[in-house]
């Protein structure tokens, strides 16, 4: 086999990300195998001998913002001619080779798979060459990789307990852009976390597609429990054993989850997120929709009822639990009656907080391939109007509601609006702004809510 010598030493990096939180925390890993190669990640774009872009194909919108920046990138290409430029993630693994040929500026493309691979293909872009690898794994996790911490407040990390997605949900290119799923070993999760804690970081969140369907049986691609031999059965780790172990690490640092995915989230999460203080009470649990034919539709594989069990579930064993939610307006065939069926729910589940979206046809998906994308852009935009209009006026509602309450808030930095006022969150993942005073970053503080809005509570630290 021809080998490529690796000459990366000294080079200088940036790295831009886009999409979910698993791709902010893949550039992390990417940074590390980079430093592990003499290659130094650096905040100045202008210095770099190497730029990549980690890209997101969720909706057609973001991969536009995507193909802007390309091109933007072009005219620093022209000034630096020995400029490498990498476009990584899930837009590298959803158009692969023709990247190469449209944006003819791009050296490298990877995939989320081989990010290993990262060092021997910039070695190919010295010799001269395009360099691409896009093949997926049925077993890469970076299991053992440190993540090298970009862009970090110090205070709060990600942390990626499992990579790819089995779902299948009709309308997401997720399952095509990651992978199949796996879950990374507990022994290396609760390693990550313990040097997070060890630096003196206070809250990490542990990131999957699906965080519900962890299971760890000793490595490779997904089984359910069932299927496992005895052997396995008895060394595995569920999500809920996850979650206690990771909990376990010290009671000082706050434990997050996300994405739960309603068909799987169990009573064993439920109960672990009740016994440890410091597992925040918080789930993001998307709907997508409110109608039970569309949820067919999208493969989603529980009714409406079953999501509403599962909310009053949450409510009843953790009245306090923050639930936030994902929705899709105007998927394919929805009538204005479905529509109203979403409205129906983002009334009645009071969401604190919902991240909304009009269905964007993606290449290759199920719902491309097989259904229709008749709902006009204008009812789709309409639709979607109305849905954050409902969920604007319950967040208002319930933040005003809290207004005289006390919380506990982890101060994560500065206030985006003013450099007097720190931001914080509280356990429900609410933002919560509040003047510095002697207070430090890092902290946990007791803040009074005296105000708020849609978005935020603003209030005063009233520490005895
Ligand atoms: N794994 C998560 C979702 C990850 S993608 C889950 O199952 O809930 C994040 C969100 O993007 C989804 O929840 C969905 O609301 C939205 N999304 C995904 N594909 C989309 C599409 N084709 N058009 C519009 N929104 C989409
Ligand atoms: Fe996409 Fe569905 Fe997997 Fe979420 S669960 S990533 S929406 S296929
Ligand atoms: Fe986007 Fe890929 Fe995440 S498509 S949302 S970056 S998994």
């Amino acid at each position: 086999m021809e080998t490529t010598e690796v000459k990366t030493e000294g080079k200088k990096l940036f790295i831009e990300s886009y999409g979910c939180a698993m791709n902010f925390a893949d550039s992390e890993v990417v940074a590390s195998i980079m430093a592990q190669n003499g290659v130094e990640t650096i905040q100045n774009e202008e210095d770099a001998d190497i730029i990549f872009i980690n890209t997101c194909s969720i909706r057609d919108n973001a991969e536009q913002k995507i193909r802007h920046r390309l091109k933007a990138l072009r005219h620093n290409k022209k000034h630096n001619r020995d400029l490498t430029i990498g476009v990584l993630g899930c837009m590298a693994e959803r158009l692969k080779k023709q990247l190469l040929e449209e944006e003819k500026l791009v050296d490298i493309v990877a995939g989320p798979d081989t990010y290993r691979e990262l060092p021997i293909l910039l070695s190919e872009v010295e010799d001269g060459r395009k360099a691409m690898n896009v093949i997926l794994s049925l077993e890469e996790t970076y299991a053992e990789i440190q993540p090298t911490r970009l862009n970090s407040n110090g205070v709060t990390a990600f942390v990626s307990i499992m990579r790819g997605c089995d779902n299948m949900c009709t309308f997401c290119v997720v399952p095509f852009t990651r992978g199949r799923e796996r879950s990374r070993s507990p022994e290396s999760i609760v390693g990550e976390v313990q040097e997070l804690h060890a630096q003196g970081y206070k809250e990490v969140t542990l990131l999957g597609q699906n965080v519900d369907s962890y299971l760890w049986y000793g490595g490779g691609p997904k089984k359910n429990f069932d299927k496992l031999s005895a052997e396995e059965q008895e060394q595995s780790v569920n999500f809920a054993q996850l979650l206690e172990k990771v909990a376990q690490v010290s009671p000082e640092l706050r434990v997050r989850f996300s994405t739960s995915h309603p068909k799987d989230i169990t009573d064993d999460v439920l109960f672990t997120m009740m016994k440890y203080e410091n597992i925040c009470n918080y789930i993001h649990l998307p709907a997508q929709s409110g109608n039970s034919r569309i949820l067919e539709k999208m493969n989603r594989t529980y009714t409406r009822e079953w999501y509403d069990s599962k909310v009053a579930r949450i409510r009843e064993l953790i009245p306090d639990c923050g639930i936030s939610c994902d929705i899709i307006s105007g998927f394919c065939s929805e009538t204005e009656e479905e529509h109203e069926d979403t409205l129906d729910l983002m009334r009645n589940s009071e969401f604190d907080f919902s991240y909304m979206y009009f269905y964007s046809e993606r290449p290759g998906t199920l719902a491309a391939r097989k259904f229709e994308d008749d709902v006009p852009y204008d009812v789709k935009k309409r639709r979607l109007a109305e849905v954050i209009e409902i969920q604007n006026a319950v967040a208002k509602r319930k933040n005003k509601a809290r207004e005289g309450k006390r919380y506990k808030v982890l101060i994560e930095g500065e206030s985006k609006k003013s450099d007097q006022d720190w931001m914080g969150r509280n356990d429900q993942n609410i933002v919560c702004i509040f003047p510095k005073e002697h207070y430090q970053k890092g902290e946990y503080v007791t803040v009074e809510i005296e105000r708020s809005t849609t978005t935020s509570l603003i209030g005063r630290v009233v520490n005895d």
